[in-house]
């Protein structure tokens, strides 16, 4: 039985719902490169903005029993170099079908509109917009992505600058998250993401303060995972457009679980450094042995299954 991975997603064909997610393995080209060479359907950059961020003071990412908490503070190369990297990684990637996915962000309505007109330049497969980040704050103090208005005026703004496809990434730490998603819908978001990190704490207790130089950190990995599903099963249910699914996702059973939630195309982020870069090949690999198990031979069979 030859099963079949490709999904069709905003109108492009990749070859597997495996989404490389952002900020895991910076914006370098040479390394992203190398994940797609290492079976991810879309790799994403890093989220940058209009200019060089140089980020928190280390330490910045712990890695714990259950996931990882970092506070990494958005460092990026700003938005004319990191169109430079896309360029690149483009002409790397030329005869691979692995997709580019650009994460950006800014602070204002303003800089949003003017990092999109930038980076779209660079003509990546999607955009991404990060306004669930707790540095991406909108005029009022709060990610945008905490209000269904803000995410509506902003997501409005930036599709009247780009014809690339864009998906905008949203938290769950929000009181509902379905209207917000449906706000970003309504302004003609063509996809959203689904989780960023949750904001969380570890505190050494030998020294009796955080240990992440922050403080308060994102967390990410196994213990986001029902958060995660939660939220796309919730979405899947209101929405149209199509939902990445991210949070926690590490072996090929957790793709499928994603999926079975109503998920189109998955996340791996934290996965790469559990189980190496080559995660996307081993969890590939899991998907196909469960699918020649089960007797399903495309993912369309087993999407909302659990709706
Ligand atoms: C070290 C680190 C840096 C991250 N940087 C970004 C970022 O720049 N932009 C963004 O949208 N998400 C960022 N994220 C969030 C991830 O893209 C992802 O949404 C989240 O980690 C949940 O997926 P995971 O549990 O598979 O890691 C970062 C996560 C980690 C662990």
């Amino acid at each position: 039985m030859k099963v079949n991975l490709s999904v069709s997603f905003c109108g492009r064909k990749l070859i597997n719902p495996l989404f490389l997610t952002s900020g895991i393995l910076g914006t370098e080209a040479e390394l992203l490169k190398r994940v797609a060479g290492l079976g991810a359907g879309v790799v994403t950059t890093k989220s940058c903005c209009l200019e060089e961020r140089k980020g928190h003071e280390n330490p910045t990412v712990l890695a714990w029993e259950c996931g990882i908490q970092n506070a990494v503070g958005l460092t990026n190369p700003g938005v004319e170099k990191e169109v430079i990297e896309i360029k690149n990684l483009k002409k790397l990637l030329k005869n691979k079908k692995t997709k580019i996915c650009a994460s950006f962000f800014g602070s204002t309505i303003k800089e949003f509109v003017l990092v999109t007109k930038k980076i779209s330049q660079a003509e990546p497969d999607f955009l991404e917009m990060n306004i669930s980040c707790p540095n991406t704050e909108s005029e009022l103090g709060l990610p945008f992505a905490f209000s269904a208005a803000d995410t509506f005026k902003l997501t409005k703004a930036v599709k009247k600058e780009t014809k690339i496809p864009v998906i905008v990434k949203l938290a769950s730490q929000v009181t509902d998250i379905v209207a917000i998603a449906k706000a970003a819908e309504e302004a003609g978001a063509d996809a959203v993401s689904a989780i960023n990190t949750v904001p969380g704490m570890i505190i050494d207790i030998e020294a009796g303060a955080p240990i992440l130089t922050n403080k308060i950190g994102g967390l990410s990995g196994p213990a986001i995972r029902p958060i995660a599903v939660k939220s796309i099963w919730q979405l899947a249910k209101s929405l149209k457009i199509p939902l990445i699914g991210m949070g926690g996702v590490t072996y090929g059973r957790d793709v499928i679980e994603m999926i079975m939630a109503g998920a189109t195309g998955v996340g791996i982020g934290s996965a790469t450094y559990f189980r190496g870069i080559d995660v996307f090949k081993k969890i590939l690999k899991e998907v196909e042995v469960w699918m020649e198990k089960e007797k399903i031979v495309n993912l369309n069979q087993i999407r909302g299954k659990a709706l």
